[in-house]
């Protein structure tokens, strides 16, 4: 069977999973609607995740069977104490780091499936990532900086660089496109990192604490943008955060423990 014939199956068995009468109680219909909407079209699909590391003083396991179906449109925050591995989960997603077993489907691609030049054009095209450090190159421009995944993709500089001025200007920052990383403050930073992350036009935005470094201000103003740009995009959005303010901005706030993930309701 293709690959479109396995993501079909796939939806199927979720959605039996999730209409079994056991789930039908009053206090978790609503959660399992939303999941049921998530379902018929999910933009991240994944199924009996494991992920175990095998380090020089044993095994470590991470996730345990872990589910998640999140629908397009969608803006998750995923919460959990430190070392449950929430970074890791978006690696996983992000097609960085592999799955020791499970199926993990992300904007309509079986990430296990893709070769290693695949993963790499799937990283670029399909996915924007956002970490709690910038990762800037110090000796290149703003503009510059933009600028890098879209001459990856071959475009001429001439249109890599018109196409990051315009990201720059959206995230509010024209007047910094000719600064090096550090001669911005760590909010504008991260604003050229989502300037960045975002240039490719990907329709998953997968963010590693973006406001782990900021200060409680500049930390608003930067989810004030993520779901500026997450809603005007058209983005599928997976943040995670250890601030439960923001988390709570989000359309769902999603808890790792236990090698699974849980709702937390407001
Ligand atoms: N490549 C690796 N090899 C072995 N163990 C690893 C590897 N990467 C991560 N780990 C371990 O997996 C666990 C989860 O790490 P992860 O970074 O995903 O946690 P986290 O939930 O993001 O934590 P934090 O909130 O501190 O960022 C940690 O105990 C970490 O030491
Ligand atoms: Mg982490």
């Amino acid at each position: 069977m293709g690959e479109r014939g396995d993501f079909g199956r796939l939806k199927l068995d979720v959605r039996m999973n999730l209409t079994s009468p056991a789930a039908a109680t009053q206090a978790s219909r609503a959660v399992r609607e939303q999941e049921l909407r998530a379902a018929e079209s999910p933009a991240v699909l994944v199924r009996n995740l494991e992920k175990t590391y095998v380090t020089a003083r044993g095994e470590l396991t991470l996730f345990r069977a872990l589910d998640l179906v999140v629908a397009p449109g969608e803006l998750i925050a995923i919460v959990g104490q430190s070392g449950t591995g929430k970074s890791t989960l978006l690696h996983i997603l992000g097609a960085l780091d592999a799955p020791s077993a499970g199926t993990v489907y992300c904007a309509s691609t079986n990430i296990a499936e893709l070769k290693s030049k695949e993963a790499a054009a799937f990283r670029n095209r399909s996915i924007g990532y956002v970490w709690q450090f910038h990762y800037l190159l110090p000796e290149f421009t703003a503009q510059e900086n933009v600028a890098m995944p879209l001459l990856a993709r071959g475009l001429t500089k001439r249109d890599a660089m018109a196409q990051a001025a315009s990201w720059l200007r959206e995230v509010g920052l024209e007047e910094r496109a000719a600064h090096r990383p550090g001669e911005l403050s760590g909010g504008e930073q991260q604003r050229v990192a989502l300037a960045r992350a975002l240039v490719n036009n990907p329709r998953l935005l997968l963010a590693d604490e973006p406001t782990g470094d900021l200060d409680e201000t500049t930390a608003g103003q930067i989810f004030d943008l993520i779901q500026r740009v997450h809603a005007s995009h058209g983005l599928t959005s997976i943040l995670v955060t250890h601030n439960m303010e923001l988390a709570a901005r989000c359309t769902r706030t999603l808890r790792l423990e236990g090698g699974r993930l849980m709702e937390v309701h407001p």
